[in-house]
């Protein structure tokens, strides 16, 4: 169970979008019109899905993104506010849409996902500065690569001035990132996909991934976290390599569910310092929210996780 020793302070610096999600039977062909037998809306982004995974279970959150002056930026400001997130520093861009991210979930359970980044393309360097007081008494800033890349190599660097700890999850992959950038980053959290990007080398089997790992770690990030979808994760430390088993559900949308680790190791971590035993809990709680429909509507409150994690078999609880 939750080892949680104090109420972490958690900041994120990232994006928001309004998810446009289709269930559908397959994928239509070019040309084709296609009947889907399902359509639901809901607030997601992979920033503000973090952000909410670590409020619902109890951190004190703070975002830092911007939402366009269309009919979607006041309910994202207010679906903030609902899971009790600071929007001090959530502005509104005047004459831009707000991000959006038109989704397809196949029966499997499975994702695609299309963002357009919209106001989101508009949080600047300077935006992280304004936020300076907020962002420095965190403890830990959280980025993805829904914003501009200009301002999460500035997180970074000003989190390494301010001695606060940072987790990038460097989703959608992008070519331009580079390691030099991230030097001083505590964690980082990609998939097998982004970690042979960034790391210019091959993840297909356990040994490469180890080697592309050790090769970023040499390189001055932290330590890496490799999120595995249904093979769980694996924690690659400069010494150590310490695989997370995954807690087996039936999916039915596995849409943000790598959010929901994420968001939700950093809630675990800043309760308790403990890694292994925060990405155990984060484990746990992606598997609760892929056996659920939507972003952040599947992921659990405090409570809804204890009782989860009450009903696993032994092995995964
Ligand atoms: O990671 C899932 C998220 O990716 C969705 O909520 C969508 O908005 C995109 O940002």
């Amino acid at each position: 169970m939750e080892d949680q020793k104090r109420i972490g302070r958690i900041a994120v610096v990232g994006s928001n979008m309004v998810d446009l999600i289709t269930y559908i039977t397959r994928m239509p062909a070019p040309g084709e019109t296609l009947e889907a037998p399902d359509f639901e809306i809901g607030c997601g982004g992979k920033g503000a899905n973090q952000a909410v995974a670590a409020a619902k279970l109890g951190s004190q959150v703070s975002m830092v993104t911007k939402v366009g002056s269309d009919l979607f930026g006041d309910n994202t400001i207010a679906n903030f506010q609902q899971f009790g997130i600071d929007t001090t520093h959530v502005a509104k861009v005047e004459g831009k849409s707000s991000g959006v991210a038109p989704i397809f979930v196949e029966e499997s359970g499975e994702n695609s996902i299309l963002i357009v980044k919209g106001a989101n393309a508009d949080l600047l360097p300077a935006d992280v500065d304004a936020a300076e007081e907020t962002l420095r008494q965190a403890d830990l800033i959280l980025m993805q690569l829904e914003v501009p890349l200009e301002t999460v190599r500035h997180t970074v660097r000003r989190a390494a001035e301010w001695g606060v700890p940072t987790i990038l999850n460097p989703a959608p992959a992008t070519p331009e990132l580079n390691v030099g950038d991230l030097r001083s980053l505590s964690f980082l959290v990609p998939n097998e996909s982004e970690l042979a990007l960034l790391s210019g080398m091959p993840t297909d089997s356990e040994d490469e991934i180890n080697a592309a790992a050790r090769s970023l770690i040499a390189q001055g990030i932290g330590t890496v976290i490799v999120t595995l979808g249904g093979r769980g994760a694996r924690l690659i430390t400069a010494d150590q390599v310490t695989p997370i088993e995954p807690v087996r559900v039936t999916p039915v949308d596995t849409t943000g569910a790598g959010d929901a680790f994420i968001g939700s190791f950093a809630h675990f971590f800043a309760a308790s310092g403990n890694t292994e035993e925060a990405l155990k809990q984060a484990a746990r709680y992606a598997a609760q929210s892929v056996g659920k429909r939507g972003t952040q509507k599947s992921y659990a409150s405090a409570e809804e996780f204890v009782s989860f994690c009450e009903g696993l078999a032994p092995s995964a609880s």
